[in-house]
């Protein structure tokens, strides 16, 4: 398997047998990891990290990942390039990729990091776009996997904002490796035709089913892994947070959604999340509409089902995995 000089742009890309081989590199970068191995592979190559969204998880995860594999990191955040205002994608694509070995793309349409990649002569990687969120989607199958030993069979239900990007990445990624995926919300929020027609085929040919709902006893004891993301997504306009409020009210994680979920299921967010008021924007949502816990309680997220923080260490190991798979020449 030659992922050399390839993007990682979308889960849709990739077949199983290629992302299967993605989550065993991961694997064996953990372990590595663990036992203290060095790994530092590449010692003459730099990447740049560019960022038109904030982050904690994956822009930490690709600077520790990157420098655990030997290279060079170049942080560019919201404001700090020209890319857009001053320069169009295809001209900061090329001046990127004659400076670094890999460029990484945090921000908003698809169509944005298409294009980086199609001017860029390096690999570029996917940090989050509007539509999709294909490095959160593997460090969540590798969490899922590491739980319970396998993935065939087993029923993911996407809970709330189901047309959001994380929902997206965890159909395809679903549905590619012959998980069920039930995705429960209101019908305002229902996936795009789009990325239904694109998993739809490709569930039938693995044996998976793609269910959408908007009624969440749909999960019960069906459901092994209950998956929740925030009710509006980074770039949404905050006047929407009423709507989306009332919408989505009924479609919270609690504690009896998880009890009603089958034997021994995991409760998984991609986070950050709001599950207490320990944050400015809990404060105002609180503030606002009186809410004291938005899409799960504080209750399931420090439960013992929840496994939010592998997940957030599993981003790391599965960044590394790509960025070595996709820069790593065979035979040098
Ligand atoms: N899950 C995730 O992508 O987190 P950050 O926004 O902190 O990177
Ligand atoms: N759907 C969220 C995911 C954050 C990691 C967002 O786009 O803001």
């Amino acid at each position: 398997m030659d992922f050399y000089g390839k993007d990682f742009l979308k889960i849709l890309d990739f077949s199983e047998d290629e992302l299967r081989y993605m989550l065993g590199t991961a694997k064996k970068f953990k372990e590595m990891k663990k036992a203290g191995q060095n790994h530092k592979y590449f010692p003459d190559k730099n990447i740049a990290i560019l960022f038109e969204k904030t982050s904690t998880r994956t822009r930490c995860s690709f600077e520790v990942a990157a420098r655990d594999l030997g290279m060079g990191v170049t942080y560019l955040d919201p404001n700090g390039s020209q890319m857009g205002h001053k320069e169009s994608i295809a001209d900061t694509a090329r001046v990127l990729s004659r400076l670094y070995d890999g460029i990484e793309y945090r921000g908003y349409g698809q169509a944005i990091v298409d294009e980086l990649a199609k001017y860029s002569d390096v690999p570029v990687w996917n940090g989050l776009t509007d539509e999709c969120h294909p490095t959160q989607a593997l460090g969540d199958f590798m969490t899922i996997e590491e739980h319970f030993g396998k993935l065939k069979g087993l029923t993911l239900a996407y809970v709330g904002d189901t047309r959001n990007n994380v929902a997206n990445s965890l159909m395809a990624m679903s549905v590619k490796m012959g998980v069920n995926f039930i995705a429960c919300g209101p019908e305002a929020l229902r996936p795009s035709e789009d990325i239904l027609a694109a998993c739809q085929p490709i569930a039938v040919k693995n044996g998976t089913t793609i269910l959408l709902t908007s009624d969440m006893n749909m999960l019960n004891k069906r459901a092994d892994i209950v998956y929740t993301d925030v009710w509006l997504s980074m770039g949404e306009d905050k006047a929407k947070w009423g709507e989306r409020i009332s919408l989505l009210q009924p479609y919270q994680v609690t504690m009896d959604v998880m009890n009603r979920a089958n034997d021994g299921a995991i409760f998984l967010h991609c986070l950050p999340s709001f599950h207490d008021l320990n944050t400015s924007v809990a404060k105002e949502v609180n503030a606002a509409f009186g809410l004291t816990e938005m899409e799960v309680t504080d209750e399931v997220f420090n439960s013992e089902k929840s496994l939010v923080f592998e997940q957030a260490e599993n981003r790391m190991h599965t960044i590394k995995s790509v960025m070595f798979l996709t820069l790593y020449k065979k035979g040098e």
